[in-house]
């Protein structure tokens, strides 16, 4: 570990504390994740100070489909920098026309027309606002716990008051009342005021939760029934990591439109992109001047796509996904019952697994000892007890091997802690104070930080 290393750190972190997040930091340092990313590769990314590796199951909430920094990738984009750089977004180019031909070339049939953007929050504004055009009505219904952005309209539609109540009132016509699979509710709210239908599949930041066959062909027909736009946020779900190219064919149902995000980008270069049928495209055509974005679809972005996409398609990256899904799903789902109590439910679908412990205290725990053992996986800020696990889908069975493995010993460990917890739970007061999620990390934290101070024997 070198001094440069260890300095380049520490102001590192001061200095994203005072300009950037204070939080954050806190956060990250109490479950002993206080890391500056060094090298990455693969599944692997390093800590610039210890070197210490990680195989990287948060992937920036499954960004990295194809792996970081992946060579093939990085060659593309070289070689683009030679002779590209953003284009102007007025004119046609080569590179915008062929990651547009490549992403119909692996939607549902119906969606043949593509606006480019940058983030999945821009996606799902676009989206939405394609739903309102084309059917000039106001009403959005989305779901109770989905995730779907910071912008505009996708905050409007995102299911959990923390991201929203400090920015009310947001906009008119929003409501996120149905639950997944809930199809009576939304069948109650959707008349003949409402523009869209908008969710996620599989529900990644509220802790994986799977729509049923039965609840997706439903919204599809009650969507037929009174001309609503339906709409999958593929965000998360899309580009194999669901098992499948994109979620909406393991359900072999067609959304109006779908966003991708995230992973499109490669590792690299940050786009995204509306995938829409033809009844949307009517209203994108006679009102071209209505949505514009400057750098969605910039030319690098797009020949950084094209090659994420080739880099799937060619290497079969979906079906691989499918099957490390199951060998790791298995595998977790072995060890709830080996370390019987500490997990209450495994949900997956592909390598989009979510984890419900027992108890809040365990999240943070469970962060805590699989950093410990090399792998770098988060609990949810809003609900403790759940952790995603998502690592870049070219992880090979080695890889998986040892995520296992790490999995194992932690959960092994969280075990022993938690009977501590469980015994002070018994403690009238403290049993109370111990419920306190600040608490929780916060005596995390003290713990660290005695390990440090008392000298080892
Ligand atoms: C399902 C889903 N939709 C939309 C978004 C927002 O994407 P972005 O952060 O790129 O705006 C996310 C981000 O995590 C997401 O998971």
């Amino acid at each position: 570990m070198s001094v440069a290393n260890r300095n380049y750190k520490r102001e590192g972190i001061r200095n994203f504390k005072k300009f950037i997040n204070l939080t954050q930091t806190f956060f990250l340092s109490s479950v002993g994740l206080d890391i500056i990313e060094g090298r990455r590769l693969g599944v692997h990314l390093w800590d610039v100070e210890t070197e210490d590796k990680y195989i990287d199951c948060f992937c920036s909430a499954g960004s990295f489909n194809v792996g970081r920094r992946n060579p093939e990738i990085v060659n593309v984009l070289e070689d683009a920098l030679e002779s590209w750089d953003m284009g102007d977004y007025l004119f046609p180019s080569g590179p915008k026309v062929a990651l547009a031909e490549k992403l119909v070339a692996v939607a549902p049939p119906g969606l043949q027309h593509v606006m480019f953007c940058v983030g999945g929050g821009e996606a799902n504004d676009s989206a939405l606002k394609m739903a309102r055009g084309i059917t000039g009505r106001q009403e959005v219904i989305s779901l109770a716990k989905a995730y779907h952005g910071h912008t505009g309209f996708a905050l409007s539609a995102i299911g959990k008051p923390i991201y929203r109540d400090f920015f009310e009132p947001l906009l008119e016509g929003f409501t996120q009342e149905p639950v997944i699979n809930d199809l009576e509710t939304v069948d109650r709210l959707a008349g003949n005021d409402t523009a869209a239908i908008i969710l996620e599949l599989v529900q990644g930041e509220s802790g994986i939760f799977c729509a049923t066959q039965e609840f997706v062909e439903g919204l599809r027909r009650i969507c037929d029934e009174r001309g609503i736009t339906l709409i999958f946020d593929e965000v998360q779900t899309g580009l194999g990591r669901t098992g499948k190219m994109f979620c909406c064919q393991h359900y072999d149902v067609e959304p109006d439109i779908m966003t991708v995000a995230k992973s499109l980008s490669g590792s690299l270069y940050p786009i995204s992109a509306v995938i829409y049928n033809q009844r949307i495209r009517d209203f994108m055509e006679e009102n071209p001047e209505v949505m514009v974005s400057t750098s969605g679809g910039s030319d690098l972005g797009c020949i950084v796509g094209s090659a994420s996409l080739d880099y799937l398609v060619k290497n079969n990256i979906p079906e691989h996904a499918a099957q490390m899904g199951d060998y790791i799903g298995d595998a977790i789902v072995e060890l709830s019952r080996k370390h019987e109590g500490l997990i209450k439910e495994v949900r997956r679908k592909g390598l989009m697994i979510g984890l419900e412990y027992t108890h809040d205290f365990m999240g943070p725990l469970m962060s805590l000892f699989l950093g410990k053992n090399g792998v770098m996986a988060f609990f949810s800020s809003n609900n403790l007890k759940v952790m995603r696990l998502m690592p870049p889908i070219v992880i090979t069975r080695q890889e998986a091997e040892q995520l296992i493995m790490a999995l194992d010993r932690s959960m092994a460990s969280a075990k022993r802690a938690s009977q501590l917890v469980e015994f002070a739970d018994d403690l009238p007061l403290v049993g109370r104070i111990i419920g306190i999620p600040e608490i929780q990390i916060f005596a995390i934290m003290v713990a660290k930080t005695l390990r440090k101070i008392i000298p080892k024997k």
